[in-house]
C-alpha cells in the first residue's frame, strides 16, 4: 500500500485517507470515483487559495462542478447555511446520483458532510481538508452536524466519507493561529495513544508534516474503525480535554477563543484531574504546558473568565449522559482512559488550579 495512505477499516464504509505534499491537482484522479455532476463547497477564505485548482482537476476529469462557497467562520455551521446550500444544489439539477466535496476546515467539513447527508436522503461525499483540525482530526471519522442556539454539534449524522485528500501544501496559507490551534489536537491524540509521537514533537520543532498528519490520522482512524458510533467507549478517549475544553470555549463566548485553544485549556486541566483521579504524574502535566506553549496556545484562564458559568456549560454538554460525568482521563502520556470516578468538584478544582486561584 501507499506509504501515505491511510485506510479507514469500516466494513462496507471502509475509505482511504490520502497524505502528500502537493496532491490537490491530482485528487479527482485519487478519488477513483466516476465522473459526475458535483458540488464543491468551500469558504470565502480558501476558495480563492485553492477552489480553481481543484475545480480544474474536477473538469479535467470530467465532473460538472457547481462550486457553493459559505463564509468563512464557525456562524456558517448552521441548519440556514445548510439548506442555503441544499437551495443551490438544487437550482444546479444535482441529483442524487450527484456527488459532494468539501473543501476547507472542519466548518466546512462539517456542515458539507451534513449537507450530503440530508440532500435527498443522503448522496455520498468526498473532504478535502486544508486545516491542520481538519487533516488531524474532523475530516476523519464520519461525525457531521451543525450547531443550534443552545450549542455546539447539536445537530448532525454519521455519514463517512468515500475518500479524504489531506494536502499538507494547503497548510502553508493557514494564519499562525489557525496553525498553532491544530498542535492541541494532535498533542491530544499523542496524550492518548501515542508517547512516540509525544517525545518527537518535543523533541524536534521542525516535524515532517506528511508524516505527523499521516500518523495522526492513522491514530483516529482505529479508534473510529473500533467504535464507530462511540458505544464501547474507545472514541469517547478522542474527547480527552473537550469535556471543559467546549464548555470554555461556549462560556467564553464563541469567537474569544479559537477551537484548539478552548482545547489546550481543557487539556490542562484534564492532566491535573488526571493527576488527582489516574496517578497521572505532575512531571506529565509540565511537559504538557511546556509543549502547549511552544504553539503560542493559552494554558491559564484569565481571572475575568468566571468558573460558575463554565461548570453549567460542561454540565449541560451532550456528552453528560443522564448526569454521569464520563471523564477521559490519562495514566501517563500515550494512555487514556474513561473513568467514571470524576467529580463534579474535580471539574471545579481543576478550573480553579487553571486560574491560578489555588497553585
Ligand atoms: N467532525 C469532527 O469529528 C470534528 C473534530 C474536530 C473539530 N470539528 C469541528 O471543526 C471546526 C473547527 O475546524 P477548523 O479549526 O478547521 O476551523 P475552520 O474551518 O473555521 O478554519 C479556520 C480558518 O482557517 C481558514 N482556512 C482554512 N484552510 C485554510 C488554508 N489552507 N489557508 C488559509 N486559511 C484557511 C478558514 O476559512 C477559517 O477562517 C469546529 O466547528 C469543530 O467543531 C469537528
Ligand atoms: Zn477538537
Amino acid at each position: 500500500m501507499d506509504p501515505a495512505t491511510v485506510r479507514v477499516e469500516l466494513a462496507e464504509r471502509s475509505y482511504e485517507v490520502q497524505v502528500g505534499d502537493g496532491i490537490l491537482a491530482d485528487s479527482p484522479a485519487q478519488f477513483s470515483i466516476a465522473p459526475c455532476a458535483c458540488a464543491l463547497v468551500t469558504d470565502t477564505n480558501v476558495a480563492p487559495l485553492y477552489a480553481p485548482l481543484v475545480e480544474r482537476a474536477l473538469l479535467e476529469r470530467g465532473f460538472e462542478v457547481q462550486t457553493i462557497i459559505v463564509p468563512a467562520g464557525e456562524p456558517s455551521k448552521c441548519m440556514r447555511q445548510a439548506e442555503q446550500i441544499i437551495e443551490q444544489m438544487i437550482a444546479a439539477r444535482l441529483d442524487r446520483h450527484s456527488f459532494l466535496f468539501s473543501l476547507g476546515g472542519g466548518v466546512v467539513g462539517d456542515l458539507a458532510g451534513f449537507t450530503a447527508s440530508i440532500f435527498l436522503r443522503g448522496i455520498p461525499w468526498a473532504q478535502i481538508p486544508t486545516t491542520i483540525v481538519a487533516q488531524v482530526d474532523s475530516a476523519v471519522g464520519g461525525k457531521t452536524g451543525v450547531n443550534a442556539n443552545g450549542g455546539k454539534n447539536l445537530i448532525g449524522t454519521f455519514h463517512q466519507p468515500s475518500a479524504v485528500i489531506a494536502d499538507v501544501a494547503t497548510l502553508r496559507t493557514l494564519p499562525r493561529r489557525e496553525w498553532n490551534e491544530g498542535w492541541a489536537e494532535i498533542i491530544k491524540h499523542a496524550i492518548i495513544r501515542d508517547t512516540e509521537l509525544f517525545e518527537q514533537i518535543e523533541a524536534t520543532p521542525e516535524l515532517d508534516m506528511v508524516a505527523l498528519v499521516q500518523r495522526n490520522v492513522a491514530i483516529k482512524a482505529a479508534i473510529v474503525a473500533a467504535d464507530e458510533r462511540e458505544h464501547s467507549g474507545e472514541r469517547a478517549l478522542l474527547n480527552f480535554g473537550h469535556t471543559l475544553g467546549h464548555a470554555i470555549e461556549a462560556a467564553a463566548g464563541y469567537g474569544t477563543y479559537l477551537h484548539g485553544e478552548a482545547i489546550a485549556l481543557g487539556i490542562v486541566a484534564a492532566c491535573r484531574i488526571s493527576e488527582w483521579r489516574a496517578g497521572f504524574p505532575p512531571e506529565h502535566t509540565n511537559r504538557v504546558i511546556q509543549l502547549l506553549r511552544r504553539f503560542d496556545l493559552p494554558v491559564t484562564l484569565p481571572a475575568s473568565l468566571e468558573i460558575d458559568p463554565i461548570l453549567q456549560a460542561t454540565l449541560s454538554d451532550k456528552k453528560f449522559e443522564q448526569g454521569a460525568i464520563r471523564f477521559v482521563v490519562a495514566d501517563q502520556i500515550g494512555s487514556a482512559r474513561v473513568s467514571p470516578d470524576v467529580t463534579t468538584t474535580d471539574l471545579k478544582d481543576a478550573l480553579a488550579t487553571l486560574r491560578g486561584d489555588c497553585s
